[in-house]
């Protein structure tokens, strides 16, 4: 085995705990139309390329859907004990109502097979952004309608691979779909109306309700959750306008998705602080809302830094900035779960369900060296391992991601994998990060 750089680090994790990476079925998978596979929301937001930096759209994006075997031997080689991805709904359900499309299943099937096949344990996500196009044109998240329809499809899965599958999410970052899908156009279906976007969210927390229920109704095996996007809101500076922007940053993404489903209603000062546009919520929503959920995932990569001053003050970033420009802060990552597990008694378990950077990353004579990847991954180990010192109970970590990928708005042009992907020719080269992943891995294994 070639050693990695920088293989210093002691896995002092609990033996059970698991060692995961993620993906998402739009950034991967092409085979945009292939097998009966319906249009998504993405596909025609691609269409616009003035939507995507590069210009770029997923048609082929890492050609997964013919190279998944491929992949799958790449995760077995590395040693990961669990592979978090996503259905892409389209796929299954080409219009996201009506017939189920058996080809599409079967390439989840075949996934799954292969993933078992080599001890692999699968987390699947229902829903990571790519809403059938189908339910786009009846109104898509806007449609109180459409999710009754996810909970239709949520129990179609469950149904059919509910006990192959360890974890199912419902939702991927819901505050993605209704904030920058909503919010600021920058993701499908790119619409910028405030308003719609509160509407929206509550829509998807309503679907993750309904989807908790209509898969608890099957009763398979698999330990069921959602995927939130979190983090500490920091304010700038000591002033009144900075903390008070902060708290209403905290509230308005953290709380906003934790609250109904642990407290059963929105923060309170989020919702005085939306006045008008406060969503639309029907009675018994929050009792279909509030259901105990087996595992929280967690997917953090920064802190929400807040200025409320003109040009706003910019974040110390110590340790640096992404290629992404995001500040690293693997600080807060120990603070935003001790700080849940105070807010929240009922906490279940955690999984951080992502965690990771993009970097410039280029091949030179077969090898990457992403040094910064691999920092970054340490520094943030290091600081969950304090959270569950302090009896935060995490029980698996998810490096997003293990290829590079469609990286949204952002085309191609950000690679976020431990894996490098060329585009032109579709070769894997496994960057410094996946031999270092791997090792940290295994010692583990060794330890124990
Ligand atoms: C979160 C999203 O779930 C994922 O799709 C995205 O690629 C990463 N963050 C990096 O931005």
């Amino acid at each position: 085995m070639t050693k990695s750089p920088n293989f210093d680090f002691n896995n002092d994790f609990p033996s059970d705990f698991t060692w995961g990476v993620a993906t998402s079925s739009f950034q991967i998978e092409g085979a945009h139309d292939v097998d009966g596979k319906g249009p998504s929301i993405w596909d025609t937001f691609c269409k616009d390329k003035a939507n995507i930096k590069d210009g770029s759209d997923g048609t082929v994006a890492c050609d997964h859907y013919h190279r998944y075997r491929e992949d799958v031997g790449i995760m077995a080689s590395l040693g990961v004990d669990a592979y978090r991805f996503s259905m892409a709904w389209a796929r299954v359900q080409p219009d996201g109502k009506g017939a189920w499309n058996e080809a599409g299943f079967g390439f989840y099937d075949r996934l799954l097979d292969e993933l078992l096949d080599r001890g692999i344990r699968p987390h699947a996500t229902l829903y990571h952004w790519d809403l059938p196009q189908g339910l786009q044109d009846d109104g898509g998240w806007m449609n109180r309608d459409t999710a009754h329809r996810f909970a239709d499809y949520a129990h179609e899965v469950a149904r059919r691979f509910g006990n192959r599958i360890e974890a199912i999410a419902t939702h991927n970052e819901p505050w993605c779909t209704a904030n920058l899908g909503y919010g600021n156009a920058q993701f499908a279906p790119g619409v910028v109306d405030l308003k719609q976007s509160i509407q929206v969210s509550h829509h998807l927390l309503l679907s993750h309700g309904l989807a908790m229920r209509a898969m608890r109704e099957v009763g398979g095996a698999a330990q069921l959750g959602i995927v939130l996007n979190q983090w500490t809101a920091d304010p700038a500076t000591g002033s009144e306008a900075d903390r008070a922007m902060a708290e209403f940053e905290y509230a308005r993404s953290v709380q906003w998705f934790m609250d109904p489903i642990f407290k059963g209603h929105y923060p309170e000062l989020a919702l005085r602080g939306h006045g008008a546009n406060a969503p639309q919520v029907r009675d018994g929503d929050f009792d279909i809302i509030k259901q105990k959920i087996d595992f929280l995932g967690s997917n953090y990569y920064f802190r929400s830094w807040c200025s409320a001053a003109t040009p706003p003050v910019p974040p110390p970033a110590r340790h640096g900035v992404t290629d992404m420009g995001w500040e690293i802060f693997p600080e807060g990552l120990p603070e935003l779960l001790i700080k849940l597990k105070a807010e929240y008694p009922d906490l279940p378990p955690v999984y951080i369900t992502e965690n990771g950077m993009a970097n410039p990353d280029v091949v030179e004579n077969g090898r990457v060296h992403d040094p910064a990847r691999i920092a970054y991954v340490r520094s943030h180990l290091a600081a969950l391992k304090e959270a569950m010192d302090a009896g935060v109970d995490v029980r698996g970590y998810f490096l997003w991601s293990l290829l590079d990928n469609f990286e949204w708005n952002s085309g191609y042009a950000k690679r976020f994998g431990i894996v490098h992907v060329d585009y032109a020719t579709q070769q894997r080269t496994l960057k410094d990060s996946a031999l270092w992943y791997r090792e940290f891995i295994a010692a583990r294994n060794r330890a124990n």
